[in-house]
């Protein structure tokens, strides 16, 4: 049997991502109602972050206590990963003990070869250039606050980061319009763009970016990795904050999203990410249920 992973939205099917934000929803349902709910049971998760995390460590650490599984942090720092051990003999190795592999790491190519060299599913826990796992939560936030977001238009104000990457992604397999409000110099992968640009555009103005929109998200100015270039990237983003100006622009329905840890003052203003049509704890906590049906999906034994 062919073993699937999950390193960017386009590893799924639509269908497949449908099915997942509704067993998210359902899972998160099952939780509250105090319902045991243990497929994964005896299964272990190897959870290998080499950048910082709240949300993706407690979710997935949480979310396989829930499933009756159990989860394994592991620091590049403490393991020989961190001490150059080949990635493609590490991802044997760890495969060959564990039923899954959630990684967090800088190059995407990382989780490509480890995912090669893999014998059970690898999750891309966000790289320099993708975080699947945010957009399935973001999505499911969004349909139980407003419903389908099939059609809908959504902006995202800021860098053209990981974050950015996975709503072109999102664009195409969730079927939405996507305006991007990013600084030149600052921009997406634009062959990403041009390959969905039936769906996506740039648009400089943030203003203008925003006009009528169903979802307005940002993220941080500096990524991980990025910290020397905070002072830059001030000076480069002025004019990217999501602020009361730019939300009065969007629909009066429009939700307010970020993937946090966020910057009050500098990519969004306290008196939007405080305000009731910001959605962002509600998205932090459905890392956790949509994840689980991740987890369900790429691991339960059929
Ligand atoms: N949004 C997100 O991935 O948060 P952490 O960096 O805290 O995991
Ligand atoms: N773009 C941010 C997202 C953090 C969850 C980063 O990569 O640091």
């Amino acid at each position: 049997m062919t073993v699937r992973h999950f390193l960017t939205l386009q590893d799924l099917t639509p269908a497949e991502l449908r099915q997942i934000m509704q067993r998210g929803t359902e899972l998160k349902a099952m939780h509250k109602a105090g319902e045991i709910f243990e497929p994964l049971k005896n299964q272990t998760l190897a959870m290998i972050f080499e950048k910082s995390s709240t949300r993706t460590r407690i979710s997935f650490e949480a979310g396989m206590t829930q499933l009756g599984g159990h989860a394994l942090f592991l620091s590049s720092n403490d393991t020989q990963l961190g001490r150059g051990e080949p990635i493609e003999d590490s991802a044997r190795v760890i495969s060959s003990m564990v039923d899954g592999i959630m990684i967090r790491t800088f190059g995407h190519d990382i989780v490509e070869t480890f995912a090669k060299h893999s014998s059970v599913p690898v999750i891309n826990a966000l790289t320099d250039d993708y975080h699947p796992c945010q957009l399935l939560a973001d999505m499911q936030t969004y349909q139980e606050h407003r419903g389908s977001i099939e059609g809908k238009t959504v902006t995202w104000v800021g860098d053209g980061n990981n974050m950015c990457h996975s709503y072109i992604n999102a664009a195409a397999q969730y079927g939405f319009k996507l305006r991007i409000a990013c600084p030149e110099g600052y921009d997406p992968n634009m062959d990403l763009v041009n390959a969905n640009s039936d769906r996506v555009e740039i648009v400089r103005n943030t203003l203008d970016a925003a006009e009528n929109s169903d979802l307005i998200v940002t993220d941080v100015w500096a990524s991980m990795g990025q910290e020397e270039e905070q002072k830059l990237r001030e000076r480069a983003f002025a004019d990217y904050q999501v602020n009361k100006e730019v939300m009065d622009k969007a629909d009066k329905e429009a939700l307010f999203m970020h993937c946090l840890p966020a910057h009050r003052g500098e990519e969004v203003t306290a008196d939007v990410i405080d305000a009731k049509d910001s959605v962002v704890w509600d998205e932090a906590e459905n890392r956790l249920h949509a994840q689980k049906a991740l987890l369900e999906f790429l691991m339960a034994k059929k």
